[in-house]
């Protein structure tokens, strides 16, 4: 049974596609074990709770300085031994103690097709402002492994969504994640989780 640790920002509605996967077996041999936000308000820690998961908030708000919050964020994540951590919308930048130390077992979802619209800067709204901005007519989602850059590592699954003439960010992002993100992230993690990568 493979143990996963998701770590989450906002609203958690990657984390509610991972769990409802679980529960229709489109994810098997897997268990979410621990809930990480950096954020005491996240609307995904009361996602986990109501299902009776772990869930945990260490905000750098908590910490006298970064490496105080990298080592309790590290000391976190250790405590349950997660075969797999999953980035599903965490928008802090990961320790590099704990890159390293969980190298190949750390994926993310992006909202775009990498390499377009991602890196530095390139997070939430921001993506889908940045796309319709450029004008194309085609995003989309990524799941891809973690590596030391950013948004730089090999990738698993992506899908292609239309942009339409009229989207505002909010309704591509709405988009983007009901066509790809909660497809492609329970899929990437069954895969993990049977041996198919
Ligand atoms: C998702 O769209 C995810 O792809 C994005 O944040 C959103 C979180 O939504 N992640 C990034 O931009 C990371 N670079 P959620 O909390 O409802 O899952």
């Amino acid at each position: 049974m493979l143990k996963i640790c998701v770590c989450v920002s906002g609203g958690g509605t990657n984390l509610q596609a991972i769990m409802d996967a679980i529960d229709a077996g489109k994810i098997t041999n897997a268990q979410i074990v621990r809930v990480i936000s950096n954020n005491r308000g996240a609307f995904a820690l009361e996602r986990a709770k109501s299902k009776g998961i772990d869930a945990v908030a260490v905000s750098p708000k908590d910490y006298e300085d970064r490496e105080d919050f990298n080592r309790a964020f590290l000391n976190c994540m250790d405590d349950v031994k997660p075969d797999l951590i999953v980035l599903a919308g965490f928008l802090v930048v990961l320790p590099p103690m704990m890159i390293k130390k969980y190298e190949g077992r750390i994926i993310n979802i992006h909202p775009a097709l990498i390499p377009s619209f991602c890196g530095k800067g390139f997070y939430g709204l921001k993506v889908h402002e940045a796309v319709l901005a450029r004008g194309v007519k085609i995003t989309g989602a990524t799941v891809h492994f973690v590596d030391e850059g950013t948004d730089t590592g090999p990738i698993i699954l992506q899908k292609a969504v239309e942009v339409r003439p009229n989207d505002t960010p909010e309704v591509l992002q709405q988009r983007v994640m009901e066509e790809a993100e909660w497809e492609i992230l329970p899929q990437a993690i069954n895969m993990i989780a049977n041996g198919l990568i």
